[in-house]
């Protein structure tokens, strides 16, 4: 098939296959969308894709999503994504990253680079030396803490509106992927008094991060049947088909990881059986937030205050919804098509 009919091709306004055989680069930049600004940012994932097919998919879907995201928190850029796909036997070594940079240096700074699943703050600074178009960590903090800190405020969101909770004191939640989303999420939830429980598929980080946040630890497929009022996925995506729904016990769906839902429709079949489906492009809008140059915020609090935006995004999706009589995800992602289009009108 060809990758016009893919279905998250969604026009984007350009792609771009980079190699860089001596390095070991094979990767795909998508950018979505540029207009007004002329630039897009968005993350690089790294990451051993079986089937170049699964890259495209997930190149095109997390770039279009980062447009939503861009929109939704009113920055001045559109989205884009560049995945790398990693030879399982070869290391993410500084001539790789090197790569990267001149790869994104190639697009002239239409593309803005920062760190996603399989890369870091110490990897952009590598990618650094290459280009100036990478988005470095602010002093401030990281982006995963906005990232995490906005997860924080929208499942603290999603409580109150579902399950009428004012705090979260014994609240159960169960958090997939213990990275460092997860993990900082973990944290602002242990010190809101919720029990956790978690997975990790790299055992020794599971069980490191447990004991910091004296969660329960379970297996990776066990996750799903945790007995919690919120499940929090902030591993990778493609998590939530039919046969993970018939097992989640929680009655909100709030966490870090883009496009958790293997299918977009299951958000109509999921607000069905009256589970909140938080929208990941608005949970985890804290991402872009905390990698925006308008963002550095010389101490923590000065960071992570922008990104109260989510909550926001949260109230006007919801009065959205209640007016048009729809669900959640599909009154969020009227208002991000809304944005886009008078965006795209400018
Ligand atoms: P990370 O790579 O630090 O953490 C991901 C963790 O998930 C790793 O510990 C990994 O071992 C684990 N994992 C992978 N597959 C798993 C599975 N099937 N079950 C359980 N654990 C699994 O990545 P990070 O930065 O924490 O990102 C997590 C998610 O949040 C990703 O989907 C990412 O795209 C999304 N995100 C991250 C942002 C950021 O600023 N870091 C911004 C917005 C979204």
């Amino acid at each position: 098939m060809s990758v016009y009919e893919r279905p998250w091709f969604a026009d984007h306004e350009e792609i771009v296959f980079a190699t860089d055989p001596a390095a070991g680069l094979r990767a795909i930049i998508a950018v979505h969308d540029t207009s007004p600004f002329g630039m897009a940012g968005g993350g690089c994932r790294v990451w051993p894709y079986e089937r170049e097919q699964d890259a495209i998919d997930d190149v095109l879907r997390l770039s279009h999503a980062m447009s939503y995201k861009l929109a939704l928190a009113n920055l001045p850029a559109g989205g884009a994504k560049m995945i790398v796909i990693r030879e399982p036997e070869r290391p993410k070594d500084e001539a790789l990253l090197l790569a990267i940079g001149r790869a994104v240096h190639r697009l002239s700074g239409r593309f803005i680079v920062g760190s996603d699943v399989g890369t870091n703050d110490a990897d952009m600074e590598i990618i650094g030396r290459e280009t100036p178009y990478v988005s470095r960590k602010k002093a401030g903090g990281d982006s995963a803490r906005a990232t995490a800190y906005g997860v924080f405020l929208a499942l603290r969101w999603g409580a109150r509106q579902h399950l009428g909770r004012d705090g979260l004191e014994g609240l159960g939640v169960a958090i997939q992927g213990v990275g460092r989303v997860g993990s900082i999420l973990g944290e602002y939830l242990r010190e809101a008094g919720a029990r956790l429980i978690i997975s990790d598929v790299d055992a020794a980080t599971a069980e490191r991060v447990g004991a910091e946040l004296g969660a329960e630890v379970v297996s990776v497929d066990a996750i799903l049947d945790a007995d919690v009022d919120v499940f929090a996925p902030c591993a990778l995506g493609n998590v939530i088909d039919d046969a993970a729904i018939e097992r989640l016990h929680a009655r909100v769906i709030c966490g870090g990881a883009n496009n958790p839902l293997v299918d977009e429709a299951l958000a109509a079949e999921l607000a069905r059986r009256e589970i909140l489906f938080v929208p990941d492009f608005v949970s985890n809008l804290g991402g872009v937030i905390g990698a925006s140059p308008a963002s550095a915020g010389t101490d923590l609090d000065a960071f992570l205050r922008p990104v109260e935006r989510v909550v926001e995004v949260l109230d006007e999706a919801n009065t959205l919804a209640k007016e048009a009589g729809v669900d959640l995800h599909a009154a969020a992602t009227r208002l991000a098509n809304t944005k886009l289009d008078a965006r795209k009108a400018r």
